[in-house]
């Protein structure tokens, strides 16, 4: 089948590269020039493991090609895909469509013949039904369908998450889209990946739904950790102990600093702003951001409360900037609230990040001092903070921290040290919902 893919950010990029993996013929569209001319010389402009071989070895196939102009692509494409960004629109919270419904006019003014049109963008529940009234005033006579198809790719597990999904979600009634859409994922049957047809408001709401509940599940068990610390009690079994029981499930049971990223923040904003203005609130919802927004700032104050020194003048070493490990992604990352809470304070802060530190270089203050290793970065601290679970932070030598830091602190936001160890080699340790 033939694909245009508009949008090159990181749902467009890896899906298009994947259906092209899958022997589709794909276009991937970006009006950013420069973009563009870096992907066709095969320069990946996000960090997403295992991209850049996939999209090398389908260039090379012919399979994959790169356009800023969607003329030609769209024209023959069987199926145009609208994965272009969904920003929060500042003051209300609510999705910023106007990038959308940009690419829909332009869709529309050079389609040809029957086209399926999908939106991949995580976008509010009616967005579809706009699109199809965008389309027909722009070109009455276009023979167009729309369709909704969330995307549930995670950053880091990009690839794997689309060859291999839990489901695939398709939003539809118009019987001709159903099989151009079933043919498209045709592939993923060989993994037995479940293809759910739904009507297209229920697919947009599946995905601020999925979303929502993930978030939700994380900010229950921050909490619940809250509680370990006061009462006493291991947040970790708390979680093996309850994920046991089919109906609740092990994953997204975490504990840690609060979710950050390009999507939970912004798509659970999004849908209690959705939710108010319909008459039905959400208030699950919107506590669950509340708290994960204050949980930030209080694990700001957790790691002051570890100093055995006064802040100002005391030197925090911290591993781990990006809003999880295996991305370079800094967006709403619990790092930018933390170091600025130990800024504030007067403390200096010192930073490593296996792959972040170029973004987060833009996004955190200038007076953070970037050091090019773990044990460069702990030398001479007075407190060891570990906030992104990075694989390469899993194994220090905590002899050889033990001898490097100043005071043997370390504030493990991500739990992935047992306390017993730190604690038989002389570190104060600090986890998060481990005891009192
Ligand atoms: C999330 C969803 O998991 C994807 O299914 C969805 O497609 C994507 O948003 C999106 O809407 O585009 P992503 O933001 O890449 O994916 O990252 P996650 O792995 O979900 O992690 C989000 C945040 O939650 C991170 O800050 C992570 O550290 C935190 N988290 C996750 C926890 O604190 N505890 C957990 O148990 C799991």
């Amino acid at each position: 089948m033939r694909v245009a893919m508009i949008g090159t950010g990181y749902v467009g990029l890896v899906s298009g590269t994947c259906f092209s993996d899958f022997g589709h013929d794909v276009t991937c569209i970006d009006k950013d020039a420069s973009k563009i001319e870096r992907l066709k010389k095969g320069e990946i402009p996000i960090f997403e493991p295992g991209l850049d071989e996939l999209v090398r070895r389908n260039v090379e196939a012919g399979r994959l090609q790169f356009d800023t102009d969607l003329t030609q692509a769209v024209r023959d494409a069987d199926v145009v895909f609208i994965a272009v960004g969904t920003p929060s629109r500042r003051g209300d919270g609510h999705a910023d469509l106007s990038y959308v419904h940009a690419a829909a006019r332009e869709i529309a003014a050079v389609a040809q013949g029957f086209t399926v049109v999908v939106t991949k963008s995580t976008v509010p529940v009616g967005t579809g039904s706009d699109l199809e009234h965008i389309i027909r005033d722009a070109a009455p006579e276009a023979d167009i369908a729309v369709v909704s198809n969330p995307e549930f790719l995670r950053e880091g597990a990009a690839i794997e998450d689309f060859k291999r999904p839990d489901r695939v979600v398709i939003g539809t009634d118009d019987p001709r889209a159903r099989e151009v859409m079933a043919a498209l994922y045709r592939p993923l049957s060989l993994n037995a990946a479940p293809i759910l047809f739904t009507e297209r408001n229920t697919a947009e709401l599946i995905k601020y739904a999925s979303n929502a509940f993930l978030a939700m599940k994380i900010t229950f068990i921050n909490e619940m950790a809250d509680l370990c610390e006061k009462v006493g009690g291991n947040v970790q079994e708390v979680a093996r102990g309850i994920g046991l029981d089919g109906r609740i499930g092990s994953k997204f049971l975490h504990a840690g600093p609060g979710y950050g990223g390009s999507c939970f923040p912004k798509d659970t904003l999004a849908l209690t702003r959705t939710a108010q203005e319909a008459g039905a609130p959400i208030r699950l919802i919107e506590t669950v951001t509340t708290v994960n927004e204050t949980r930030k700032a209080a694990m700001g104050r957790k790691v002051l409360e570890a100093l055995d020194c006064p802040p100002r003048g005391a030197t925090v070493a911290v591993l781990g900037l990006t809003f999880k490990p295996n991305t370079d992604d800094m967006r709403d990352s619990p790092a930018i609230n933390i170091v600025q809470s130990l800024l504030d304070r007067g403390v200096k802060v010192r930073a490593y990040d296996p792959v972040g530190m170029h973004e987060a270089r833009k996004v955190l203050p200038d007076s953070v001092i970037y050091a090019d290793g773990a044990y460069e970065c702990a030398e001479g601290a007075d407190c060891l903070v570990i906030i992104t679970e990075w694989d390469a932070f899993r194994a220090l030598d905590l002899d050889r921290l033990k001898t490097i830091l100043k005071t043997p602190t370390v504030v493990d936001l991500r739990n992935i040290y047992p306390p017993a160890d730190l604690a038989s080699r002389g570190f104060k340790y600090i986890g998060v919902g481990r005891g009192s």
